[in-house]
């Protein structure tokens, strides 16, 4: 087993080899991942609808991330962990862009940021990554701006948002970043970015031809009915098996059937 690293995932771009990028918010779900093979897991800011019941992702806070990193980081041995920051923790100025890294890494034990933004963001990018702190980048469909976009919406159709997202992906590339997603853009302008950067481009709803895929962990293990868009594969139906197995325990216990003799202590085993 060796451990991921930014080198790495950069020579996997290199090679072709596809990078698969999956979210994880806890300690048993971090180990799963990590022994089946993610090669970089995410503790996305998503955690605010899949974890916490919110609509979006806009109410979460730095702490909830840190706490979250910092579960996610004890269950991961191969996988590069990367903690999303949230909504306005990295705006108003450079020291809250400084300070809430700062937190991510040394707290939350994560080995790199993810922050959504194109070109506006990229002095903070290039500032963040100068004092030795790897950024990965988030453009196209940034869900921290749902409420600006009027909903979960395919960005850069047409000519001049195509040249937006593109021009978005290069600035914060050119700031330093080691890596940026690509979210819900048409997979002929994904395939474009893919070509034109240097860094890994991982999409999410943007096509086949980008360096690596990322999903969050509850959508494709079939645990959030809330949310299945078009570009979600379900790998699993795992929600209707959690439901299941507790309808049987729930009956097993009522019919007293559980527990049984080899579950329980008596005075001589
Ligand atoms: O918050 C998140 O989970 C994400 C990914 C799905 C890209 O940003």
């Amino acid at each position: 087993m060796s451990k991921v690293t930014i080198p790495k995932l950069q020579e996997m771009k290199a090679k072709r080899e596809k990078i698969a990028m999956v979210t994880a918010y806890d300690y048993t779900f971090a180990r799963l991942l990590d022994e089946a093979g993610a090669d970089v897991l995410l503790i996305g800011d998503s955690l605010g609808m899949v974890i916490q019941g919110r609509p979006n992702t806009l109410g979460v806070t730095l702490d909830h991330m840190i706490y979250h990193s910092h579960c996610v980081a004890n269950g991961t041995r191969r996988a590069h962990v990367v903690c999303d920051l949230p909504f306005l923790s990295y705006h108003a100025s450079h020291e809250d862009a400084i300070r809430a890294c700062g937190l991510a890494l040394k707290k939350g034990h994560a080995e790199a940021v993810k922050l959504e933004g194109g070109e506006e963001m990229a002095a903070t990018v290039k500032l963040l990554v100068s004092m030795g702190i790897p950024v990965m980048g988030h453009v196209g469909l940034m869900p921290q701006r749902v409420q600006q976009m009027g909903g979960y919406k395919i960005q850069g159709r047409g000519k001049e948002a195509a040249k937006k997202v593109l021009n978005d992906a290069k600035s914060i590339a050119q700031a330093g970043a080691y890596a940026i997603v690509v979210e819900g853009v048409p997979m002929e302008l994904a395939q474009k970015i893919t070509a034109t950067l240097d860094i890994p481009v991982i999409g999410i709803g943007s096509g086949v031809h980008c360096d690596g895929q990322v999903l969050v962990c509850y959508d494709l293990l079939g645990m959030y009915p809330e949310f299945s868009p078009k570009f979600v594969k379900k790998y699993a139906d795992l929600g209707q098996g959690i439901t299941s197995a507790v309808r049987t325990y729930i009956a097993e216990t009522k019919s007293e059937q559980f527990p049984a003799l080899e579950h329980s202590f008596s005075d001589k085993s």
